[in-house]
């Protein structure tokens, strides 16, 4: 397979990330199929055939692919826990976790975080689902499974749902077996900003057959194969342009892996000797490096890198920040604090990672961030 390459470069300034590309040839070879069948959406054989795949490479049981990670939560909360009661949840999140519960109609409820992994912290979980809670919407912070079997074990002892919001998780592999099959359902992103994507687009993973089927007829308007409907659904499906990249990129992503876990490798050397710089730990046996977030000492220190790395055109994001219970939309009530939460959001920033990422800028990254502190 000929080497990957991006067709666009930005000179001055270092981005935060950069989606992977093929070379543009595989991807135009793809096309013509497209035009001359006419068949670019409602199912074709790029979407299946990606389908097949994904299951293939997490692995997983049943895969169903649609336009975005939100839809696909949507789609999963929907599906395995109807669209009605109190969801435990973390507020150290993208906003698409807490909006799609809403969304929904279910009522977030927040429990704090665990301070080592940043996800929901299962014996905060455990006193927060009281007699009312239907289910509970964990979050893979940055890929990281950790506390994912025991949310699953919660659960289950207490006659809960589980899905998971698995965004940051494609590619992630634990030493005790898939994480994708876990719980009821896992609801996975594949937006260009991800280590694996379709540009736009997402995807609802589950073990369960029977929630694969529901979510299949929900992402085309809910019709059944009889042309019925009787249980109304949305237009949530993935194209088969989208798809074509996604097959594409799926056999480069060991290799995409492979570069950013060097980046991400020889940041931590480099930062290793910063006292007042913290880099997070990783517990998967197979991480993604989808993200590079560190901890600096407090907010005032943290926004001063934000805004001095800024000003020399290096984007980091202060990914998450605010918390989501913090939004003006969220109940007063929910708006209390989370103590573990609260304090990561302050001190988190996401430094730039991408496959391409020359590592001359890893290192001028981390000489900026150095004499910040100083
Ligand atoms: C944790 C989390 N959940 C959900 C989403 C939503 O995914 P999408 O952008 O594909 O709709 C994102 C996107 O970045 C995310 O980070």
């Amino acid at each position: 397979m000929s080497k990957s390459s991006s067709t666009h470069r930005l000179a001055s300034t270092v981005p935060l990330t950069l989606p992977s590309f093929p070379p543009l040839a595989e991807y135009r070879a793809m096309l013509p199929s497209l035009w001359a069948s006419g068949s670019v959406t409602n199912g074709g054989p790029y979407v299946h055939e990606l389908e097949r795949r994904i299951a293939r490479y997490l692995p997983a049981r049943n895969v169903v692919a649609v336009g975005n990670g939100t839809l696909a939560l949507q789609l999963a909360l929907r599906a395995v826990g109807g669209a009605r009661g109190v969801v435990v949840t973390t507020p150290f999140t993208f906003a698409a976790t807490t909006t799609a519960l809403v969304w929904q109609g279910f009522t977030p409820r927040f429990a704090d975080i665990d301070r080592e992994t940043f996800v929901l912290d299962t014996e905060l979980a455990a006193d927060a689902l009281g007699r009312d809670a239907v289910g509970i919407l964990p979050v893979q912070v940055f890929g990281n499974p950790a506390g994912s079997r025991e949310l699953v074990a919660l659960a289950r002892e207490r006659s809960r749902w589980i899905v998971f919001d698995s965004a940051h998780s494609f590619g992630v592999r634990t030493d005790g077996g898939s994480i994708f099959h876990l719980g009821d359902a896992s609801a996975l992103s594949l937006h260009a900003t991800k280590s694996f994507h379709t540009f736009e687009g997402g995807a609802i993973v589950t073990p369960d057959r029977s929630i694969a089927r529901r979510v299949s007829r929900m992402r085309n308007f809910g019709f059944e194969p009889s042309g019925d409907i009787e249980e109304p659904g949305i237009n949530a499906k993935l194209t088969e342009p989208h798809a074509a990249i996604g097959l594409l990129n799926l056999g480069y992503l060991d290799e995409w892996i492979r570069a950013r876990a060097e980046r991400a490798r020889l940041y931590r050397d480099l930062l290793a000797p910063l006292r007042s710089v913290e880099v997070p730990r990783v517990t998967s046996a197979r991480h993604n490096h989808i993200y590079f977030p560190i901890l600096l000492p407090d907010r005032r220190r943290r926004d001063r890198v934000f805004r001095r790395l800024g000003e020399r055109g290096i984007r980091t994001r202060r990914y998450f920040f605010p918390l989501t219970s913090d939004f003006s939309f969220m109940p007063r009530a929910l708006r209390r604090r989370y103590p573990i939460a609260s304090e990561i959001a302050n001190r988190i920033l996401c430094l730039p990672l991408y496959h391409e990422l020359p590592l001359r800028e890893v290192r001028r990254v981390v000489r900026e961030v150095r004499e910040t502190l100083a």
